[in-house]
């Protein structure tokens, strides 16, 4: 009996883990993705350079519709298990992960809404909620980078070095789009 519900809970930890292995997956390609279509898009809205990827941000949008439901069914898991409860530090690290996935997805509302435009063509309110987007997307990749080199079994070592990358590259695109909207 004991070892039967030790092996149900052992398949029942085994599942968290291949899901969060996958969400892990799927939430490092939304940021490379991410990254590489705000940089197209503003150079296609700047300089009208082909924007090839332009409609597979709409796969992009389904994708992250796909992350926040597993994010929900991996925090419904860490929340209630009993075997390893969450350490009150890891709560507020989970807090802070919806908090700035919110964020994220309210700017990712004003930004359809907008129908994709970044404001580089005039409008300052589209250009700073555009910047506010960048600058929610970058917070939410660094803020998720602890999780992600966990689910994805890299060294602890490669955490600083790949939010150092992902602020860099923030920085360079958000430089690029305020510069081009004063050209
Ligand atoms: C981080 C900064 C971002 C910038 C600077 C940016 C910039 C742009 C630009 C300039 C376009 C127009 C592209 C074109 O017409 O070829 C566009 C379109 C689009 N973006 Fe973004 N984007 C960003 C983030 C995001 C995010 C996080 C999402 C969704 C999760 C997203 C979803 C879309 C979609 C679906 C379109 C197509 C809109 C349409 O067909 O009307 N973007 N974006
Ligand atoms: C372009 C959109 C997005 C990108 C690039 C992105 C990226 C990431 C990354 C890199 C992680 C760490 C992965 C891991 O825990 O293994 C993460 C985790 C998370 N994201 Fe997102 N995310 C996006 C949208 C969202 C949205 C819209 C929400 C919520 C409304 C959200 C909520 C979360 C939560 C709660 C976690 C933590 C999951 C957990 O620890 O179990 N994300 N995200």
């Amino acid at each position: 009996m004991a070892s039967k519900q030790g092996s149900q809970k052992q398949g029942k930890l085994s599942l968290d883990s291949r899901v969060r292995k996958v969400n892990a997956i799927i939430a490092a390609v939304l940021s490379f993705f991410f990254f590489l279509h705000a940089t197209l898009g503003i150079a296609h809205e700047q300089f009208g350079m082909s924007d090839a990827l332009a409609f597979l941000a709409w796969f992009g949008v389904a994708a992250v519709v796909g992350h926040v439901a597993l994010c929900i069914a991996t925090s419904r898991y860490m929340l209630s298990d009993q075997v390893r409860p969450p350490s009150e530090k890891k709560k507020k690290h989970l807090a802070l992960k919806w908090a700035s996935g919110g964020v994220l997805l309210a700017l990712v509302g004003v930004h359809l809404a907008a129908g994709g435009a970044s404001g580089a063509g005039g409008s300052i309110i589209l250009l700073l909620a555009t910047v506010a987007l960048l600058i929610a997307l970058a917070a939410h990749i660094y803020i998720g980078m602890k999780s992600l080199t966990r689910d994805l079994d890299m060294s602890k070592r490669a955490r600083a070095p790949l939010r150092v990358v992902c602020v860099c590259v923030a920085v360079a695109v958000g430089l690029f789009l305020v510069l081009s909207s004063l050209v």
